[in-house]
């Protein structure tokens, strides 16, 4: 499975980097937003910047909702670097832009999917990846994990190569939830994915040994 870290804080993406463990970095308008990336040229550097940390994939998304300007903002974003997906939101037009990029070898990641039938026009469009949003669909009392077994029985029924890129992870069990399901790619923020390395056993047992080595240390 791979991890891809949900921020467009440049600082955190080097710590997952650091790590070792990262796959890919996907970002929104919002997480773009939060770091204060305002104007075209501010966003656009800051996507090349990203694209620099990273040895994976990196989503940027349209902000644009009709086709045409979909497709002239998505080409535009592919051209900043091969790393660049093309995040594209699930509505009638963007499912069309999916079928385009697809058409000329632009990665996409179909974004804001909360059901199964979102995920199977996804992958019919041709996306690279498709984004179920968990956390939200758990925020409104409804099993955002089910979606991604759903998504997983459908993909496989029909061996459809769109990654299921779990997205809206909140927390590390969500990330294991994710891995025993068969999700492609996790999205989670860097807190996440560090809270994976946390047992308390480990931490006493470490201290247990290090404090058995300075006692014969001395000796
Ligand atoms: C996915 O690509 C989105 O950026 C993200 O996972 C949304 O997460 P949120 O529901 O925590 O905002």
């Amino acid at each position: 499975m791979k991890f891809f870290i949900d921020t467009a804080n440049l600082a955190q993406i080097h710590e997952a980097h650091d790590l070792g463990v990262l796959d890919g970095v996907t970002t929104n308008p919002s997480l773009m937003a939060k770091e204060g990336i305002t104007g075209h040229d501010n966003i656009v550097n800051h996507y090349k910047a990203i694209c620099e940390i990273t040895d994976g994939d990196v989503s940027a998304e349209v902000i644009a909702t009709n086709y045409n300007e979909i497709i002239k903002e998505g080409e535009a974003l592919a051209k900043l670097h091969s790393k660049i997906v093309v995040k594209v939101p699930m509505i009638k037009d963007g499912v069309k832009a999916l079928r385009y990029f697809s058409s000329k070898g632009i990665k996409t990641n179909c974004t804001l999917v909360f059901s199964s039938g979102q995920a199977l026009l996804a992958a019919k469009a041709g996306a690279t990846y498709v984004s179920p949003f968990i956390g939200r669909l758990d925020d409104v009392s409804t099993d955002g994990l089910s979606l991604i077994e759903d998504i997983r029985l459908i993909y496989d029924n029909y061996g459809f190569k769109t990654q299921i890129l779990a997205a809206s992870v909140r927390h590390p069990m969500h990330i294991v939830d994710c891995a025993k399901i068969g999700a492609d790619v996790i999205t989670a923020p860097l807190s996440a994915i560090t809270a994976l390395l946390k047992h308390p056993l480990t931490d006493n047992g470490l201290a247990q040994f290090l404090a058995d080595h300075a006692k014969g240390a001395g000796k």
